[in-house]
C-alpha cells in the first residue's frame, strides 16, 4: 500500500512539474492548480487512503505528500510570477505606439471644380459690391416663368423641357426665379447674385446634363442702363479670363428682359488670334445671356418702372468651368471619379 501510494505521489510531482512547465496562460496554470492541489485534486485522491496505512508508514507518507504539495506551489507561484510578467510585457508590446513609423497619409479632400468656379464667382460679384443671396431648386410655375414675363406658349415650358411637380410647382429651369424673390423680399435698390443648381429635361451628352448650375446676377437703382450692364460684365470677365480678354454682345431675346444680349467672349485658347477650337473666329461662343430688366417684371415685385431699372444676367458655371479647365465633357463634373476629382 505504502510503496502504491508513493508511486502515486511521485506520479504527481513529476507529471505535475512537466505540466506545470508548459503552461502558458494564467488561466491553464490555475486549471493544473485545481487538478492537483485542488479539494478535488489528484494529491487529495491519493491521500483519501491514509486511513488504510499502517501508524508508522503514515508520517512518512504525510511528509512526503507535504514536500510535493511545497514543490508544487512553489513552481506554480514562480510560474504565476512569469507568466505575468510575460503578458504584462505582451500587452504593452501591443499596445506599444512607435511614433517613428511613417503611417500611411491622411488624404483630405478638397473642393469640387464646379463649387470652386462658383465661389471664385460669387467672391468677384462680391468685390464689386454685390451681396449673394439662395433660392430654392424647386420653384414655383409663377416665379420660373409668369413673373418673368414668359409667355403661356413659350417653349421652354413645355412638359418635355421641364420636370414639373404638379401644375404650379417645378424644378426651377433657370437661376432667374431669385430675381423674382430677391425684388419682392428686398425692394429697391438692390444689387445681387444667386447661384445653384437648375434643371431642365435634357438628355445627358458631351454638353449637357439634366442637373446643371448657373448663377444669376440683377442690379435695381436709380438710372440703370445697358451701358452700366456692358461696364460691369466687361470688368467681371477680365478679372476671371486675363485683362486681355475681349467681349462681344450680340442682340438676343429673353422674355425679362428688353433689350437682351448674349455675350461671347475671346477664345481661351487662342485669347482672339483665332484657332482649330474657335473656327477661325477668335471667340468662344456665348457665356452668359443678360439685358435690361423688362418693365412688366420690376412692375409685377411692385417697384416703380418709372423711377428704378435694372441689368440682370446668367451665366452657365458648368460652361465657365469646363472652359477655364479645358474640360471637353461635362459627365466628367458629375461621375465623381477620383482619377478626375484628384487633378484639381
Ligand atoms: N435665365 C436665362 C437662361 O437660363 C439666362 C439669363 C438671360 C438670365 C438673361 C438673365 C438674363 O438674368 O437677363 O438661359
Amino acid at each position: 500500500m505504502k510503496d502504491k501510494m508513493i508511486e502515486s505521489l511521485d506520479e504527481i510531482k513529476s507529471t505535475g512539474l512537466k505540466d506545470i512547465e508548459g503552461v502558458k496562460t494564467l488561466d491553464e496554470l490555475e486549471k493544473l492548480r485545481v487538478k492537483f492541489l485542488g479539494k478535488k485534486g489528484k494529491l487529495t485522491a491519493v491521500l483519501r487512503d491514509m486511513g488504510k496505512l499502517s501508524g508508522e508508514d503514515r508520517p512518512v507518507i504525510g511528509q512526503t505528500a507535504n514536500e510535493i504539495r511545497n514543490s508544487l506551489e512553489m513552481e506554480i507561484n514562480s510560474a504565476k510570477d512569469s507568466l505575468g510578467q510575460k503578458m504584462k510585457e505582451m500587452k504593452m508590446k501591443e499596445e506599444d505606439i512607435d511614433v517613428t513609423i511613417s503611417k500611411e497619409e491622411l488624404i483630405l479632400g478638397h473642393r469640387h471644380p464646379l463649387l470652386h468656379t462658383l465661389e471664385e464667382l460669387e467672391d468677384l460679384f462680391i468685390s464689386m459690391g454685390f451681396s449673394v443671396v439662395v433660392g430654392p431648386e424647386i420653384e414655383t410655375v409663377e416665379n420660373n416663368f409668369d413673373a418673368l414675363n414668359s409667355p403661356e406658349n413659350h417653349p421652354s415650358r413645355d412638359l418635355s423641357d421641364t420636370f414639373y411637380i404638379n401644375d404650379d410647382i417645378l424644378l426651377r429651369t433657370h437661376t432667374s426665379p431669385v430675381q423674382i424673390r430677391a425684388m419682392k423680399e428686398l425692394g429697391a435698390p438692390l444689387r445681387i447674385v444667386s447661384a445653384g443648381r437648375t434643371f431642365r429635361f435634357d438628355d445627358v451628352d458631351d454638353t449637357h446634363s439634366p442637373m446643371f448650375h448657373q448663377l444669376e446676377g440683377l442690379v435695381v437703382d436709380e438710372n440703370i442702363s445697358m451701358a452700366n450692364l456692358i461696364h460691369t460684365l466687361d470688368i467681371f470677365i477680365k478679372e476671371l479670363f486675363g485683362s486681355d480678354m475681349k467681349t462681344r454682345y450680340r442682340p438676343h431675346h429673353f422674355p425679362f428682359t428688353e433689350p437682351s444680349a448674349e455675350v461671347d467672349v475671346s477664345c481661351l485658347s487662342c485669347r482672339g488670334k483665332g484657332c482649330e477650337l474657335c473656327n477661325g473666329t477668335g471667340w468662344s461662343m456665348e457665356l452668359l445671356g443678360c439685358g435690361v430688366v423688362h418693365p412688366k417684371v420690376l412692375e409685377h415685385c411692385g417697384i416703380d418702372s418709372e423711377k428704378y431699372s435694372g441689368f440682370a444676367f446668367g451665366m452657365g458655371i458648368d460652361r465657365i468651368t469646363m472652359v477655364k479647365y479645358g474640360i471637353d465633357n461635362i459627365r466628367l463634373l458629375f461621375e465623381n471619379d477620383n482619377r478626375f476629382l484628384n487633378q484639381f
